[in-house]
């Protein structure tokens, strides 16, 4: 996607040869322009595979997901990160484990909002080591739901996440593949 492209070589900063910071139009201020299209494009992508819903997890990847549903005409679900008390009894539960973050976190998801039959469009910021997605992924069918596929806004084609989902037999599509961050500079993947 040649806009979203453009915006990580104007406003992306290196922080190292592993991180990346959009904090001015993804991570922390967000473009809502952007956002629209990045909805458009994981609509069309996503057209054929009769998308019921749409996950994602908090925080930032809420704005891709909403902009998302509100294309395709389904709900969007966010994952919450922490156990809420008062949905403890009628939730999904997985633990995702941050190699940035280096932090276990419960994700969950209420039950109620995920049903068998559902199929399942996830949607992330970021793709890294897969681990959020996978443990999406397994929420999905821990409710006997399947999964549609598998949208990222940004993917780090450098690390494992996207091979291990494919080889795993979900569909990625990533609008953004950064084959590396050496030496201060983005260089996407073709
Ligand atoms: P993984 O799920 O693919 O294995 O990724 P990982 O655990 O490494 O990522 C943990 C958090 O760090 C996620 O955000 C992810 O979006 C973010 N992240 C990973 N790599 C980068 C990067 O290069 N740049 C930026 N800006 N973020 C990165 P999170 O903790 O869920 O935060 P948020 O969604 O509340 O912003």
């Amino acid at each position: 996607m040649d806009l979203l492209k453009q915006k990580i070589t104007d406003e992306g900063i290196v922080l190292s040869d592993q991180v990346l910071k959009v904090d001015s139009f993804l991570n922390h201020q967000m473009d809502p322009v952007l956002m629209m299209e990045i909805g458009k494009e994981f609509a069309r992508l996503f057209a054929e595979e009769g998308v019921t819903r749409i996950l994602t997890i908090e925080s930032s990847g809420i704005a891709p997901a909403i902009m998302a549903g509100l294309v395709m005409h389904v709900p969007m679900i966010f994952a919450r990160k922490q156990k809420s008390l008062t949905l403890r009894d009628d939730i999904f539960v997985e633990k995702v484990f941050s190699f940035t973050k280096k932090e276990t976190n419960e994700i969950t998801v209420s039950k109620k909002y995920m049903k068998p039959g559902d199929r399942v469009l996830i949607i992330d910021d970021f793709l890294a080591h897969g681990e959020a997605a996978f443990g999406l992924a397994k929420i999905v069918e821990q409710a006997g739901a399947s999964v549609a596929g598998i949208g990222i806004v940004i993917e780090k084609s450098f690390q494992q996440g996207a091979d291990k989902l494919k080889e795993a037999g979900y569909r990625v599509e990533s609008l953004a593949r950064v084959a590396s961050l050496e030496n201060g500079t983005v260089r996407f993947a073709e």
